[in-house]
């Protein structure tokens, strides 16, 4: 088996943080999403793995490496696909690579909490009945994703489920994406299973209302061609980071399964005080300050007479001094520097400065990027 990351696409949804960098990088617990997607396919064993890039392959490429980082039989390498056109489009683009191995395609700004092992051992053996494997799970919100209607009754296990411990695939009768009136509740979840079958439902398509070759439409001609398509409902938790207001439960849900270290380079000032899972990463320095996790400190940042709070990452190089942030990412090289009032449910961006301006005439001087939101407390 292969893996097939989609990291190309715009991260429009993402603005202001995504004007000048991929979306596939915004760091949860002060690592890229993209790497917990690669991850998650190393865990199932699958070594060998194509990223798709688009208009930021430059910063995919230097942040990815060849994949030697995660251990010498780890293969990566990035297939440029000439505009966003589809994930169908995406797919066509990885034909070359993907050849005729079975694969599981991750949408590089998808993060699960589920492991892949079990479901990528049963497609990949040599008698797995069906073609297509799709994840499933339910969604207040189905209008905004592909949405999936099943066949009344569960099929009987298959011929490579046996001893698994995954529940009996259900068969799919039907898929549609971000449907106006939604047939079901059951979004697709952005982790695909396929074989070489794909690529023919691929080319037969034609682009959607939105102008893209869509995923969910070359399953849907799968089906309507006699292919056993099947699903699963995901047991672990599922999100979509490419949504904004979902990246700090992303952000929350990383922090809480991450086991703390304190880098031996770290300087933990006796005034300082850490509670609960707290990582902090070499070089940093904390003085006079409260941490409370699970939270964790990047890279030679300097916590000085500061308090950080639950749910909160400090990406490298930032300076807290006498503030307070609570549930809250604060990108790389930031400065937030004598703050009244707790920093929460924030999202603070890269060489970002929020201090207290003794400047006259009194009063809230910003300068925010386009599509930036402020919340200011009530007088
Ligand atoms: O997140 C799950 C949803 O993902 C599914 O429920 C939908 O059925 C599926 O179409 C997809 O919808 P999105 O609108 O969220 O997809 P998005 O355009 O955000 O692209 C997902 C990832 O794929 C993202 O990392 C960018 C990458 N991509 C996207 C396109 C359109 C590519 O690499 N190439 C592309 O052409």
């Amino acid at each position: 088996m292969k893996g097939l990351i989609l990291s190309g696409g715009k991260g429009t949804r993402l603005r202001p943080l995504t004007y000048t960098r991929a979306k596939q990088l915004l760091p949860l617990a002060n690592k890229p999403v993209l790497f917990y997607a690669i991850e998650s396919l190393l865990a199932a064993g699958i070594e060998e793995i194509g990223i798709v890039v688009g208009d930021t392959h430059a910063e995919i490429e230097a942040a990815v490496g060849d994949g030697s980082r995660w251990g010498a039989n780890v293969r990566i390498q990035f297939i440029a696909q000439e505009a966003p056109l589809g994930l169908a489009h995406a797919v066509k683009t990885a034909q070359p690579f993907l050849g005729e191995d079975r694969f599981v395609m991750f949408l590089g700004d998808n993060l699960i909490g589920e492991a892949l092992a079990p479901m990528v051992r049963d497609f990949a053996a040599p008698d797995c009945a069906y073609r297509c494997h799709i994840l499933l799970t339910e969604v207040e919100n189905p209008s905004q994703f592909g949405i999936a209607e099943l066949e009344p009754a569960p099929v009987p296990a298959l011929v490579g489920e046996a001893g698994s411990g995954t529940p009996a695939p259900l068969r799919v009768r039907r898929l549609v994406e971000k449907p106006a009136v939604p047939p079901s509740n059951l979004a697709l979840v952005g982790i695909y299973f396929f074989d070489s079958r794909i690529f023919t439902a691929a080319d037969a398509i034609q682009p959607s209302a939105r102008g893209e070759l869509e995923i969910t439409d070359a399953i849907q001609w799968l089906i309507d061609h006699g292919h056993d398509v099947r699903a699963q409902r995901l047991r672990g938790y599922w999100i979509d980071t490419g949504k904004m207001e979902d990246i700090l439960d992303a952000n929350r849900q990383v922090l809480l399964g991450l086991e703390p270290t304190i880098d031996p380079t770290a300087i933990i000032s006796e005034t300082s005080a850490l509670h609960g899972a707290v990582t902090i990463q070499a070089g940093a320095r904390i003085e006079n300050s409260v941490i409370r996790g699970p939270a964790i400190i990047g890279e030679r940042c300097v916590i000085q007479n500061a308090y950080i709070g639950p749910f909160t990452s400090i990406y490298h190089d930032t300076r807290i001094t006498a503030s307070e942030v609570e549930y809250s990412i604060v990108l790389e090289h930031s400065q937030i520097v004598d703050v009244r009032g707790r920093i929460e449910e924030s999202l603070i961006g890269r060489h970002s400065e929020v201090y207290t301006s003794t400047r006259k005439p009194r009063g809230h001087k910003l300068m925010l990027g386009d599509h930036s939101r402020v919340g200011v407390l009530p007088s």
